[in-house]
């Protein structure tokens, strides 16, 4: 709590070059303020259910105020407006000169938006690389590797798309060797899913590719487990963390993994194309950059930032997003976003013909969870929601999973939520 409320005092003062003008400062910190002497006493579990409280974030959002209900914020989330203003802000100046305002003004930000990150991810500045998103994190991992024909990396067949194609792809060029796992999610046991990666394990093991937060259900998994598992024997993880980071309430290095690569356009509600990577740092130097501009056997993190002219703006708005965020406190967002999605499930599934297909236990979900109703497949689920009843959801089938996924924000007001279920229960009802 006195962190937060230090944070807000000086809130500018950790984040860009700009920081005596954020735009955070300027719009919401008097009244954020004033919220948090009214309701610091209340522990995150509480808060989670406290309505003024959240009223205040909401309004903080454009995204509330949306004639669509949005719901699928696992696929990408909206900014707060104050950061919608800061990347339009800096795209007004970087357009007055963008050699000039990109490379020499906005640049200047990227230090302390480096530390600010390692700060949430309770990290050293040293490992934290600012990139695009969790593909181009992770695939830089995945290509960046030194294996040789015949290494085995063990993942499962539900990871993200990308990664497991890239896997592919070193499969097909290099004559690696990638398994794929697959769950029966949902999974209450932890140990049935570090199991099942040790079985995997042979002398010829060098990696595990590891999904903290499964995308298409919202599973949870072990991963400081399999980690400690995996170390134990001399094999690395790459962690894909895009669902985790600004929304769950951990460390990177207390995952203890090697490798950690995320979207900040999640969760974290930054400019939509900002992504992180996270190296242990005696790994960085050997991972070979896919975009070399100096020595590539270098041991500073920033060689993963060469990647040509990006969106400065984007980047720089960054800030703004870990200023919003750290005000509430990751804690307080964790258990708020758990909380929406346990009042509109818990209720969901108790109608006739509905089922929920993510575990509601807190230790195994948090956002996501997944939804199906009897006898419509979930492509024509989600349109029924979407034509019927203006709520936006994501339908997923693949490989055993087979449903709409339900993301709420700490932008999502109850009574959508309330909506969601009543629709659910019309919808069921007439199948
Ligand atoms: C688990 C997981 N990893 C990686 C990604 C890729 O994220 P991005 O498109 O931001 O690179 C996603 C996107 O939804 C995801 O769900």
């Amino acid at each position: 709590m006195d962190n937060r409320r230090a944070f807000l005092k000086k809130a500018g003062a950790l984040v860009s070059a700009f920081s005596a003008h954020s735009l955070f400062q300027e719009l919401h910190a008097a009244t954020w303020s004033e919220l948090e002497e009214r309701y610091r006493h209340l522990e995150p579990l509480e808060m989670a259910q406290n309505e003024d409280y959240w009223a205040v974030i909401q309004q903080g959002y454009s995204a509330s105020a949306s004639p669509v209900i949005i719901l699928n914020n696992g696929g990408v989330s909206p900014s707060p407006i104050v950061v919608q203003q800061a990347v339009e802000r800096f795209n007004t100046m970087a357009n007055q000169g963008p050699s000039y305002y990109m490379w020499k003004i906005l640049d200047q930000g990227r230090e302390n938006l480096r530390a600010a990150l390692a700060q949430l991810g309770g990290c050293d500045p040293e490992e934290v690389a600012i990139n695009r998103n969790s593909t181009e994190a992770l695939v830089t991992i995945i290509y960046g590797l030194d294996l040789q024909k015949g290494d085995e990396v063990i993942g499962s067949t539900q990871d993200y798309p990308n990664m497991m194609q890239a896997w592919k792809q070193r499969a097909m060029r290099e004559g690696i060797v990638y398994k794929q796992l697959t769950f029966d999610f949902p999974i209450e046991n932890d140990d049935i899913i570090v199991e099942a990666y040790r079985k995997a394990i042979t002398s010829k093991t060098k990696l595990i590719h590891l999904t903290h937060v499964v995308n298409w259900n919202g599973q949870i998994m072990p991963v400081r487990k399999i980690c400690d598992m995996a170390h134990a024997q001399g094999i690395e993880v790459i962690i894909d963390g895009a669902h985790s980071y600004g929304l769950l309430d951990f460390k990177i290095p207390d995952l203890g993994g090697d490798y950690f690569g995320t979207s900040l356009h999640k969760y974290l509600s930054a400019p939509i194309g900002s992504g992180m990577l996270w190296i242990k740092k005696e790994k960085i130097g050997k991972v070979w950059p896919l975009v070399c501009a100096g020595d590539p056997k270098s041991g500073d993190i920033r060689k993963f930032e060469n990647l040509g002219t990006r969106s400065f703006p984007i980047e720089q708005g960054i800030g703004e997003a870990l200023n919003f965020h750290n005000a509430i406190g990751t804690k307080r967002k964790e258990e708020r976003v758990r909380y929406l999605k346990d009042y509109w499930a818990q209720k969901a599934k108790e109608i006739p013909g509905v089922h929920i297909h993510t575990s509601l236990k807190p230790e195994f979900s948090c956002a996501l969870a997944g939804v199906s109703v009897e006898g419509l497949t979930p492509g024509e689920l989600e349109r029924e929601l979407m034509l019927k009843y203006k709520i936006h959801t994501s339908p997923i089938s693949v490989e055993n999973i087979h449903l709409v996924r339900v993301s709420p924000h700490v932008y999502t007001k109850l009574s959508d939520l309330d909506r969601l279920v009543e629709a659910l229960k019309k919808i069921a009802s007439q199948v």
